[in-house]
């Protein structure tokens, strides 16, 4: 990185949940967050606790599924660096109940517009840019969310291709699958009490385990990594809890 000019990194869906903390984790990184989220109070309320705590950002108020308001994001963006495609949606829906439109949702938010961003920023992003996805541990196979599944598997295999038809321009490409976090979209769960039973570590993860992990792919350090798909679950895709 430059030292001179301070980079900027775009964080999708940064009012709310793991966004709001990889946004805390940038900016404690040096970067110049830019809180792009649809939903506005939540995104002024990182920016304020952001600026609270000494450091530069601002809110970028906009659906990801509009491929204008994107291109103005990315345009607008001063030494773009980082473009973490976060913002997503979660839905519990019993496989009989879902509908085409419920798939064609799901997957316009999070994958169409996770491709629409990355091509608008690779067009800017410098040498050793980077994008990094969320994709989530569910991507192995979960019930009562098809969609979800899919789409995050989806994303999987997008960050994989997307890295090496970017490679040649040097920009990095990795994804983040986080196991059960702790945020306002778990809260859509009835299950939760069975989920922290079936984490090894008997523990649910906390939006900053996943905040680390994006650092690491958005670390000047990490030039040599490209491709991944970093599961972070508390090792609870390695094998269920049983003692045999
Ligand atoms: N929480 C978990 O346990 C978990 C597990 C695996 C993967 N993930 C993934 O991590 C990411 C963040 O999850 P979270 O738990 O913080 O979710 P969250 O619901 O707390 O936050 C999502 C944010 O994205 C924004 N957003 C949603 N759709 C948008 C759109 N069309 N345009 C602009 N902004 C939009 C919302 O306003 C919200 O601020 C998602 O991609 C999710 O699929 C979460």
């Amino acid at each position: 990185m430059n030292a001179s000019i301070q980079q900027t990194a775009i964080v999708t869906g940064a009012g709310s949940g793991i966004g709001r903390a990889i946004a805390h984790r940038l900016a404690e990184d040096g970067f110049y967050v830019i809180v792009a989220d649809r939903a506005e109070v939540p995104a002024l309320e990182t920016v304020s606790q952001l600026q609270e705590r000494g450091f530069m950002a601002r809110a970028e108020i906009l659906d990801i599924t509009d491929a204008v308001a994107t291109q103005k994001l990315i345009d607008d963006a001063a030494h773009l660096r980082v473009l973490v495609n976060n913002a997503g949606i979660f839905e519990v829906k019993a496989f009989e109940s879902l509908t085409v439109e419920d798939f064609r949702r799901m997957y316009e938010i999070n994958l169409v517009s996770m491709f629409t961003l990355s091509q608008q920023a690779a067009r800017k992003l410098p040498r050793w840019g980077r994008i990094i996805n969320l994709a989530s541990r569910a991507a192995f196979g979960a019930r009562n969310y098809a969609h979800y599944v899919a789409s995050k598997a989806a994303v999987a295999g997008f960050t994989k291709a997307l890295a090496l038809d970017l490679g040649e321009k040097q920009i990095t490409v990795n994804a983040v699958a986080p196991g059960v976090i702790q945020t306002d979209m778990l809260l859509a769960r009835p299950d939760l009490h069975l989920l922290r039973d079936q984490q090894p570590t008997g523990e649910l993860g906390v939006p900053e385990d996943i905040a680390h992990a994006v650092s690491y792919f958005a670390d000047p350090r990490a030039n040599f990594v490209t491709g991944q798909v970093l599961i972070v679950d508390g090792g609870r895709s390695v094998g269920g809890t049983a003692a045999f």
